[in-house]
């Protein structure tokens, strides 16, 4: 079977390091991959947003199977372009991936389907979000609707920050069109989980739990990046929450989108906060996070292309998802600077050689050796009996990565510790 993996990152490393274990597999090819990844997969040329491109490779190389990981190819059709094509994906389609598209959209379906969700307000011109600031509760939430890189999101702890935000977003357009529309929402409070899962559109089966380390320095301070490194599971994500969650959140998004004529098939990612009134999502993505997925996926004992293709089958079963009671730890390590300014072209050595532990997120080869070329650079986990162990032991394989400007934070994991040893 020819499987090709559209992205480029540290997640699509993680899935194309497990999809190589399903001996159905003879080739993967990654579009475009990145020079780290070319010992587990044919690297392609294309970008994940060149739609066209990615099409034509697919039916000129036979390709039997796609999984489309990132945001932006799924939210402009990358799958139902394949599958006009007959190729299988996993992944859902435009109508779907609106779920993290539009946060306009997500919040009213959350709203129409009584999803807890942060109260909230959706505005299409600056004049009438500013004059709703005027009387806002404060500190209050302004949210881009569409994609921004992660970014799209500002906490305004008062109305001037508040009002600034809103004339970024919509006057001078710090995101281009993902600003047209806002949201402005309810601040919440409390621990926050990430919860990826597999969904044919009608089961819906979560995976591990995971806590994500979004901030760029120690203590949560500095600036907010794509993820600097998580655990899994989460210690605040107790079964009896688990329940809830299934009950509140998980079944009724599903059922919410098949209602909308949007099935979701793929991976819904449900970004929630453990406010003091229960469990609320802050937000979707219709994808793997990224480093969740670089967490999760180690603890995952079933085959993961068996489940991607049930899912793409809409044949999923609880059995054929099990994961392992141990615990994973993922520390990023990134390029100074990131996630604003920051130098690449640093060779890359590994004490011990690279390990199927290292996940790649921005290398390229040149004159034959491993450079840094991205804010993130690799991502390092360790699986482990006891989340600890899993810290210590990820923390000493960082120790034998060696490139120049390399920054990490040295608290990946000791929230989640310490609240381990409050349970006991
Ligand atoms: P998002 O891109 O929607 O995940 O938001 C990025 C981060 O902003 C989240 O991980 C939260 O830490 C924070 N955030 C988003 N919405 C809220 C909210 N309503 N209240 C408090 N924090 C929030
Ligand atoms: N790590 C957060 C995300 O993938 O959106």
């Amino acid at each position: 079977m020819k499987v090709m993996v559209v992205g480029g990152g540290g997640r699509e490393h993680a899935i194309i390091k497990k999809i190589k274990k399903n001996e159905k597999v003879s080739q993967i090819f990654a579009l475009p991959g990145n020079g780290g990844m070319s010992e587990d997969a044919t690297l392609v040329d294309i970008g994940a947003k060149d739609i066209n491109g990615i099409v034509k490779f697919a039916v000129e190389n036979k390709v039997d199977f796609a999984v489309v990981a990132p945001d932006d190819p799924l939210v402009l059709g990358a799958v139902d372009a394949l599958n006009a094509v007959g190729i299988k994906c996993f992944g859902p389609t435009k109508d779907a991936a609106i779920i993290e598209g539009s946060k306009a959209f997500s919040k009213n379906l959350m709203k129409k389907y009584g999803i807890p969700t942060a109260e909230f307000e959706i505005f299409d011109n600056a004049e009438d979000a500013l004059k709703y600031l005027d009387t806002a509760p404060i500190p209050t939430v302004v949210k881009a609707d569409g994609l921004a890189l992660g970014k799209g999101v500002i906490i305004a702890n008062t109305r001037d920050e508040a009002k600034n935000a809103v004339k970024s977003i919509m006057e001078d357009k710090i995101f281009g069109e993902s600003g047209n529309n806002i949201v402005i929402e309810e601040f919440l409070t409390g621990p926050e989980v990430s919860v990826l899962s597999f969904t044919d559109g009608k089961t819906i089966i979560p995976m591990i739990s995971s806590m994500d380390h979004k901030r760029a320095l120690d203590n949560d301070e500095g600036l907010n990046t794509g993820g600097m490194g998580t655990v899994a599971p989460n210690p605040y994500y107790t079964a009896d929450i688990a329940k809830e969650c299934m009950e509140k959140i998980f079944i009724p998004t599903v059922n919410a989108m098949k209602a909308e004529n949007r099935t979701f098939k793929g991976c819904l990612y449900f970004g929630l906060m453990l406010t003091p009134k229960g469990p609320k999502v802050i937000e979707y993505n219709c994808r793997f996070g990224d480093p969740e997925t670089q967490v999760v996926l180690p603890l995952l004992e079933s085959d993961l292309l068996d489940i991607m293709l049930a899912v793409a089958d809409e044949k999923l079963t609880e059995d054929m998802v099990r994961f392992s009671d141990k615990y994973s730890c993922c520390v990023v390590m990134a390029s100074n600077g990131y996630p604003v300014k920051y130098e690449s072209g640093y060779k890359i050595s590994v004490d011990d050689g690279f390990n199927d532990e290292l996940y790649i997120a921005g290398a390229k080869i040149k004159d034959g050796e491993l450079v840094t070329a991205g804010g993130r650079v690799l991502g390092v986990t360790a699986v482990e009996d006891t989340l600890e162990s899993a810290i210590n032991k990820a923390y000493s394989s960082v120790k034998k990565i060696h490139f120049d400007n390399a920054f990490y934070r040295s608290d990946i994991g000791a929230k989640a510790l310490a609240a381990c040893s409050e349970e006991k």
